[in-house]
């Protein structure tokens, strides 16, 4: 699939088959990660994976029991040290590089912003002094959702100058 392709087609997957993501396939979704570019190539963020089903479990519990947290295939936490400036971006950029490699590979994905951060580090031993930048679920899809609306490239581009109108940031 062409990478166009991909982040034209890409959902958010909140309903997954309970069907495991084969080792080898998983380690080339992490390596989309491992790939991604970063600040001065300092590369300051880890994951930790969780594929255990109680492990899930309580990773759920941390996102208010959000059903796709415990029944995804693999649960993905992001973390960082927040003294690296750019943490929060070279993580975003690592996780959905994730994504797109999943979606290519026909593995769908959801962003998990919403967390209880302090619960989440405890179930996954993460740190007290890093930061939790942002999870994410994966696993084969057992839905279709339909494209979510997105801004019109002329509500979200400026050419040359930055111009005030109507729907100018901030919204
Ligand atoms: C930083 C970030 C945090 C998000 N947090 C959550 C979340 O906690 N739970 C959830 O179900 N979806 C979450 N999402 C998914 C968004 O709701 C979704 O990307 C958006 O509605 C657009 O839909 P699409 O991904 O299908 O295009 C998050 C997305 C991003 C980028």
């Amino acid at each position: 699939m062409e990478v166009f392709k991909a982040i034209e087609t890409r959902r958010s997957i909140r309903k997954y088959k309970d069907r495991p993501i084969p080792d080898d396939l998983l380690r080339q979704i992490l390596e989309a990660a491992r790939l991604a570019p970063s600040a001065s190539n300092r590369q300051p963020w880890a994951l930790v994976v969780v594929r255990e089903r109680e492990q899930k479990r309580l990773a759920s519990k941390a996102c208010s029991n959000m059903e796709h947290v415990a029944g995804c295939a693999a649960f993905i936490a992001c973390f960082s040290s927040p003294k690296d400036k750019w943490y929060q971006v070279d993580a975003a950029i690592a996780l959905e590089n994730i994504s797109l490699a999943a979606w290519e590979a026909g593995i769908g994905s959801c962003w998990i912003g919403y967390f209880d951060e302090d619960y989440m580090k405890s179930v996954l031993h993460i740190p007290q002094d890093d930061k939790i930048v942002a999870c994410m679920t994966l696993g084969y899809p057992d839905e279709t959702p339909d494209a979510r609306p997105r801004k019109e490239l002329a509500d979200l581009v400026y050419w040359e100058k930055f111009i005030p109108r109507a729907s100018s940031p901030p919204f």
